[in-house]
């Protein structure tokens, strides 16, 4: 099934929920959610006080994108303060199988996200366990870049190891996807869309209708 999760990372913090009720109300199913550390990227953006707080305002899936150093020492806060999905980067920490189990224990689905330069073999390991694998399409760590064209090949080659493995593996890509693009991440077999400014800038409401109408063709 393909899904749509709006990135709030491209939202107007001034009216936050105000926007989240209309992406709500025009039916995305999931809420990505970027946390940055300011040390496994650049940026820092916002964490448990905000999803905690924002958790009031839709029952949509939260989807935790962890851009942040050594995940394992907030699985149980970002539990807490209402993820459903919590993806974090195997460049972020060698402990990778332990916080797949942590993320399950808690009764949440557990996605590994790779930077541009990280191969798409990594995800082998983790055939078994993971529930998503989430191929970046920019370098991490700020919205509004542009799409990079050699991140499509990564893509095919995520979905046929899912494929591979008979499990059913979501396939995520995030990072400069618009209305011109769409098309070729889907094709290459991605079924979780991460949007942060092709759904934030101008009608928010149209914008989601315009998207789940191509992801559900
Ligand atoms: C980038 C974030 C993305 C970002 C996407 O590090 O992980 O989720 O918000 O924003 P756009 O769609 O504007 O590239
Ligand atoms: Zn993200």
């Amino acid at each position: 099934m393909n899904i749509l999760s709006p990135s709030i990372l491209a939202a107007d913090f001034t009216i936050l929920g105000e926007q989240l009720r209309s992406v709500d109300r025009a039916g995305a199913e999931y809420i990505h959610i970027d946390v940055m550390d300011g040390i496994f990227v650049p940026s820092i953006s916002y964490g448990m006080p905000v999803i905690r707080s924002i958790r009031k305002a839709t029952d949509k899936v939260f989807d935790v994108h962890l851009m942040i150093e050594k995940p394992e020492r907030y699985i149980e806060a970002f539990a807490d303060c209402g993820a459903d999905i919590i993806t974090f980067h195997l460049e972020a920490t060698d402990r990778v199988a332990a916080v797949i189990e942590d993320i399950h224990r808690r009764g949440l689905k557990a996605g590994l996200a790779i930077k541009p330069g990280t191969s798409v073999e990594s995800f082998r390991p983790y055939l078994d366990v993971a529930d998503m694998f989430l191929v970046m399409t920019v370098e991490p760590g700020f919205g509004g870049q542009v799409y990079m064209d050699a991140c499509t090949e990564k893509v095919r080659a995520a979905r046929a190891m899912a494929e591979e493995s008979g499990r059913s593996i979501d396939i995520q890509v995030d990072g400069g996807i618009n209305r011109e693009n769409i098309g070729t991440v889907l094709k290459a077999g991605a079924n979780v869309i991460a949007l942060g400014s092709a759904i934030f800038e101008g009608d928010i409401e149209d914008n989601v209708r315009h998207f789940l109408n191509i992801l559900s063709r």
